[in-house]
């Protein structure tokens, strides 16, 4: 009867086996096809890997638009076996990915993937499991549990504390941003946010963090209803660290305008520099002004994992919330984040019980609940890649790789340094390098059009991938060095690529 049914909905010319091989399931012959595809699938990856000399092939974005104008997504198709999928891949895609696993790969903050938690990546994708409630992850929310646990430790918070994964960076400097403002909104004003929404004076909320902060805190800050005026960038000083005393005078300052400060944000690794905000200092000012201290560690998280670093962090454990990237100083795939609260209590600010999903009753029972303490619903199990990458290598091999980076990054200042044609703006505390391309300091030249060109033309080459930024308006080069498998080797072929196309711009304008 049932396989009548079937026959009847088939499409014309497809077997039952052929229609329903695709979906992921224990019957024979879709586990057959499930075993068959991820091994043709990891081969196009492995042909990925060796294919590759240059961390990106130079395509311009006319040249890979064009191979999509043969491409359709065709209503009336059956589809293409995997093998043509994979192939077609390879145009469109795979050939001209950049590669974030190259040793020549020294641009943006993405670090190399540990094979360990690649090899967790196949069985959260093939399990799907949701993180929001315990009746669809069970064991997976305790092992969340326990990561959540570790990293809490290593922050140094008490024991009446808590966190969650989250989808990044971002996200995690959101939930700080949103717990801050309704607790600030519970202690001082007369009304729920959750219920009311935000007092009348939530446009004079100030949030003070260093002037070379993330741009998330702004995004945030305008998401979070308070206006991207509520963002306060305090002046660094000339290690780009946040300047405490104007922190000070900044509060002040706003104070005398009739704004209401509600938070500082300590950076512990800016996206630019690798700078540390004085945490313990800021701490202090936090404490003195009864203001929320939350401490933005998405770069610098991995420096825990360090014996010889985690001193860096000192103070973080005097923070209210903390967000820490494992998708980046942790060498974990994306997405894998988290966000760190000292008081668990404050979950309750974004905390909804729902009947369908969980219900209060599960909760007394004793049952975890996840997705109260999340701004997700359905979430992705990313706390599985942390767990293999741990049980399988240790933390303190975690912890060498920090070591190895940050020692490359200060043999790289020093060799940019003494090569003479470059000026190094900053001392890497983590391992991000800021740097300019000037051979001629004394001479009046275009130092911005030099340095942009330069960029510009080795990423159109490929042969290495360097980033650049702007600083009081003129443009720099940047390295952010996360790939322990590179040498100082590596970084004098980069700056000789530098160099050649800085000295042809000069040859030729
Ligand atoms: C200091 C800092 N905070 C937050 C973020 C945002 O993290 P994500 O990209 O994971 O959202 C970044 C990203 O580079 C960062 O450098």
């Amino acid at each position: 009867m049932l396989q009548n049914s079937y026959a009847h909905q088939l499409l014309d010319g497809l077997t039952k086996d052929q229609l329903y091989k695709y979906i992921f399931s224990e019957l024979p012959e879709n586990k057959a096809y499930y075993q068959k595809s991820m091994n043709q699938t990891v081969n196009a990856v492995m042909e990925h890997l060796e294919s590759r000399d240059n961390p990106f092939s130079g395509a311009s974005v006319q040249m890979l638009k064009s191979r999509f104008s043969k491409v359709f997504i065709d209503d009336t198709s059956y589809g293409s076996s995997l093998h043509e999928v994979l192939d077609e891949l390879k145009e469109l895609y795979l050939n001209d990915a950049v590669s974030f696993h190259h040793r020549k790969y020294v641009a943006h903050l993405n670090c190399p993937i540990l094979t360990p938690a690649l090899a967790a990546e196949v069985i959260i994708s093939s399990l799907n499991t949701s993180m929001d409630t315990w009746d669809q992850s069970a064991g997976g929310t305790l092992i969340e549990l326990q990561l959540i646990d570790w990293t809490l430790n290593k922050i140094g918070y008490p024991v009446n504390s808590d966190g969650i994964f989250t989808s990044g960076g971002t996200q995690s400097n959101m939930m700080g941003l949103l717990l801050a403002r309704d607790h600030f909104i519970h202690k001082h004003y007369n009304i729920d946010p959750k219920l009311d929404g935000l007092p009348h004076d939530a446009s004079k909320f100030r949030i003070f963090c260093s002037e070379v902060s993330h741009f998330s805190l702004k995004k945030n800050a305008a998401l979070l209803g308070m206006g991207q005026k509520s963002i306060v960038a305090v002046p660094v000083n000339e290690n780009f660290q946040m300047d405490v005393n104007a922190l000070t005078e900044s509060i002040e300052y706003e104070r005398s305008k009739g704004n209401v400060p509600i938070a500082v944000v300590g950076t512990a690794g800016t996206t630019d520099f690798s700078s540390i905000d004085p945490l313990t200092a800021i701490a202090e000012v936090a404490e003195t002004y009864k203001l929320w201290f939350h401490v933005d560690a998405a770069y610098g998280g991995g420096l825990m994992l360090s014996d010889k670093h985690s001193h860096k962090l000192d103070g973080i454990e005097l923070s209210d919330s903390v967000t820490i990237d494992y998708h980046k100083t942790f060498f974990q795939p994306v997405s894998s984040s988290g966000f760190f609260m000292r008081d668990k209590t404050h979950v309750d600010y974004i905390k909804y019980h729902a009947d369908y999903l969980n219900p209060k009753e599960q909760e007394e029972e004793g049952l975890p609940n996840m997705v109260k303490k999340s701004i997700q619903t359905t979430r992705r199990f990313d706390a599985l890649k942390l767990w293999m990458t741990l049980r399988m290598m240790g933390r303190r091999k975690l912890g060498q790789y920090i070591d190895d980076i940050i020692l490359l990054a200060q043999q790289t200042a020093l060799m940019l340094r003494e090569r003479g044609k470059f000026e190094v703006l900053n001392q890497p505390e983590i391992s991000a390098i800021v740097f300019r391309y000037n051979p001629l300091p004394a001479t009046k030249t275009d130092l911005c059009g030099v340095n942009a060109h330069i960029r510009k033309a080795m990423f159109n080459e490929g042969k290495a991938l360097i980033a650049s930024t702007k600083v009081h308006d003129q443009v720099y080069l940047k390295f952010t060095l996360l790939n322990p498998l590179t040498e100082l080797s590596d970084m004098e072929e980069i700056a000789g690529i530098i160099e050649e196309h800085g000295d042809h711009y000069y040859r030729n304008n």
